[in-house]
């Protein structure tokens, strides 16, 4: 393994801010994909092309044919999440840095980082053993539309043997895992108008409505201080995990005591009572707020009564529950718990349904193998919080979907600070270079 050179070429591929979510970097989202193309052209691939140009194009890629050997379609995103607040990063988000064997960029876990470790794996075969396909895509952070669509239109890009996603964690160090669901999720943005414009508050204080107030109360009707959501119905399809499943979860390495200290951070953790973390965490739909915009933030003061408030939102749906069942219970229920003389809106950004993977086909024993024969310890199977939007349309066509990665819990994805540990990049490309030839070998056609 080159490891110099890699690690060069990683931060390279870090230092590029492309950030999906705002448009100001809408030429650097291309830069990434162009990045990813020339990579792929460079370790033999045919085929690469740009997909769905609308906005931030999935990056297609062929490896060289095999004849008689499976097809593994690999799945990734170059995307990352907004790097704010940056005065919390120790070093600048995109300018990688090394330290204490770890490097530290936006995306160095989530997801550039895990997606390089499987196009090095590539390189690290030489002439790869498997029909490899990539498919690493540009808007995984802000919903997936553009894979969506060209899904749609063509659906048999994701034909394969076997899918793999490297874009999750190790449940704790020295474990790697499998998952066999992700939370699907439901953004939007909840608008409270009060009054035409915005008002002194000294002649009009007393007297008028508030839009932040409004729009505050209308956010804590929406969930209870126990943690219990309100919105009609939304609770219906939620489906206990079963007694065996939550024996499993006993028995990770999870403390609850360090998971508060060392990676909440906080002084308590919240939720629904009588529920384990690992239920709140995996197996119950939660309702965040992401940020409340309007009336005044500037620097100093202004004495105003704001006459609109914006607040992001988002709910995690977990298997059964609907994305578009969803959003019509949370238009609902605004509708309901806003009074009369204000207009509530609830406008819509992007969502996902929830997955579910089986994991008994063969293909998971290979990685199993595979993590077994490079870390010396196979794959424990859990749920993730997480959302991948694009999960469930993997494996329509009838590959399994292995949901995996080569990160650890404490990458601090979408936060300051994010990082990937080097030497799980490093035995990354082993485990995925071992899963290859594994495949290969075990698999002719169907595995
Ligand atoms: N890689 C994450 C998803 C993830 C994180 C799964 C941790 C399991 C554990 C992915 O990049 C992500 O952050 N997805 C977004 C999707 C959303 C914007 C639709 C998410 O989960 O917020
Ligand atoms: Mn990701
Ligand atoms: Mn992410």
């Amino acid at each position: 393994m080159d490891q110099d050179r890699w690690l060069a070429e990683l931060t390279e591929f870090l230092r590029i801010p492309s950030i999906s979510t705002l448009p100001v970097h809408d030429a650097d989202c291309r830069r990434a994909a162009e990045w990813v193309a020339r990579d792929l052209r460079r370790l033999g691939c045919r085929e690469v092309s740009f997909l769905g140009s609308e906005t931030h194009p999935v990056v297609w890629g062929v490896g060289p044919e095999v004849p008689g050997a499976p097809t593994l379609l690999i799945y990734g995103h170059y995307d990352v999440q907004p790097p704010d607040p940056l005065n919390e990063w120790t070093t600048p988000p995109f300018e990688p840095s090394v330290r204490d064997g770890r490097m530290y960029a936006r995306g160095a876990a989530d997801d550039k980082g895990q997606v390089f470790c499987l196009l090095r794996a590539m390189e690290a075969s030489g002439t790869p053993p498997v029909n490899l396909r990539f498919m690493i895509e540009g808007e995984e952070e802000y919903g997936s539309r553009v894979l969506f669509d060209l899904l749609r239109r063509e659906p048999e890009r994701t034909r394969a043997d076997v899918a793999l996603v490297a874009d999750m964690s190790y449940v704790a160090p020295g474990w790697p895992a499998v998952y066999t669901t992700l939370r699907g999720m439901c953004y939007a943005e909840i608008t409270v108008r009060t009054a035409k414009h915005d008002l002194h508050s000294g002649e009009y204080g007393g007297a008028a409505p508030n839009a932040h107030e409004e729009l505050c109360r209308l956010l804590t009707r929406l969930k209870s201080p126990d943690g219990r959501i309100n919105i009609p119905g939304l609770y219906a399809a939620v489906k206990a995990p079963s007694a065996r499943e939550r024996a499993l979860w006993k028995r990770l390495p999870f403390r609850e005591k360090e998971f508060l200290t060392r990676r909440v951070q906080a002084k308590a953790l919240t939720g629904l009572k009588g529920h384990s973390v690992f239920e709140r965490l995996w197996a119950l739909p939660t309702f965040e707020i992401h940020g409340i915009t309007g009336g005044f933030t500037g620097v100093g003061a202004k004495t105003v009564i704001p006459a609109e408030a914006t607040a992001k939102v988002s709910l995690r749906l977990v298997p059964n529950q609907k994305m578009k069942t969803v959003e019509r219970q949370l238009a609902a229920a605004v509708k309901r718990l806003a009074p009369k003389y204000v207009t509530a809106t609830v406008r819509f950004l992007h969502g996902a349904d929830p997955a579910q993977v089986p994991i008994d086909h063969p293909a998971f024993q290979l990685l199993d193998r595979a993590f077994h024969d490079v870390v010396g310890r196979g794959i424990v199977a859990a749920r993730a919080g997480g959302s991948i939007p694009v999960v469930p349309a993997l494996g329509r066509q009838g590959a399994p979907v292995l949901l995996t990665g080569i990160g650890l819990p404490d990458d601090r994805l979408h936060a300051p600070d994010e990082k990937l540990d080097l030497q799980q990049l490093w035995d990354g490309v082993r485990v995925f270079q071992r899963f290859f030839e594994l495949l290969a070998r075990n698999g002719h056609g169907p595995v």
